[in-house]
């Protein structure tokens, strides 16, 4: 048996905007939360919780979160965003990836209808089998170490997903509409809701399933300090 490396698991992950239908086993999927939830945390506080959802409350929660997004209610999550956008930089990656996504996706900058539909998979969880809602310990949810835990598991989830041969992508579309997903998901009260990893078995017909997002070059990311090479 070859054992794949870290870097090469990390160098084939990539978010998955397709699937196959076929479940997921229940088994496996207790498999990856064991190896996400070795991610490190702030103090061992461990803030992070997991609600696998597949099935019919996986259809309700889609339901509900696309009817009330066509339907034009507002965005209902439970943790904060910067209300003005991504800007400047951020705003440039943003349009990178989904002009490469549309790209090979045959979506027209002007294609009103196909840009909908894309948006509407994004409500959808992309049609993926299972879904992972992760939530915060509510006591430590306006602590944002505590964020950065739950940020540090759902990379493990992913890591672990894809080690095991499922695709993901962590979906915040998914939770636009949270309060639906608490009902559904059967949050409970002492959670706050972070987001969601969609995942499944990947359809590698599926176009955009191909696509290789960029990253900053290490000279824009990274500063090295006190070296002598
Ligand atoms: C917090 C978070 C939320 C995300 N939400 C969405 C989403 O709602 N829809 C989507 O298509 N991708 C979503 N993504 C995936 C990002 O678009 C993706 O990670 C990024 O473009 C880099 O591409 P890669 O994952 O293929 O490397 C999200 C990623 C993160 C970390």
């Amino acid at each position: 048996m070859t054992t794949e490396s870290f870097e090469d698991l990390v160098g084939r992950r990539r978010s998955t905007r397709g699937y196959k239908p076929d479940p997921v086993p229940r088994s496996l999927m207790e498999e990856i939360i064991a190896i996400a939830k070795r991610a490190p945390s702030s103090m061992n506080t461990q803030p992070w919780n997991f609600h696998v959802v597949t099935g019919d409350p996986l259809e309700k929660i889609r339901e509900g979160n696309t009817e009330r997004m066509m339907a034009g209610a507002a965005v209902d999550r439970e943790i904060k965003m910067v209300d003005h956008g991504y800007q400047g930089i951020h705003r440039d990656r943003q349009v990178e990836i989904a002009v490469q996504l549309f790209e090979v996706m045959g979506i027209e900058r002007h294609d009103k209808e196909k840009r909908q539909d894309w948006v509407m998979r994004g409500f959808r969880q992309f049609d993926a089998p299972v879904s992972v809602v992760v939530t915060v310990d509510k006591e430590l949810a306006d602590d944002t170490i505590a964020h950065f835990d739950c940020g540090a598991a759902t990379y493990g989830l992913v890591l672990a997903a894809t080690s095991k041969g499922l695709g993901c992508v962590i979906n915040g579309q998914g939770i636009m509409q949270s309060s639906v997903v608490r009902e559904y998901a059967n949050i409970p009260e002492d959670q706050v809701i972070m987001t969601c990893v969609a995942m499944g078995y990947p359809d590698d017909s599926f176009e955009a399933n191909g696509v290789v997002s960029r990253r900053a070059e290490n000279e824009d990311t990274a500063d090295f300090i006190g070296f002598d090479d």
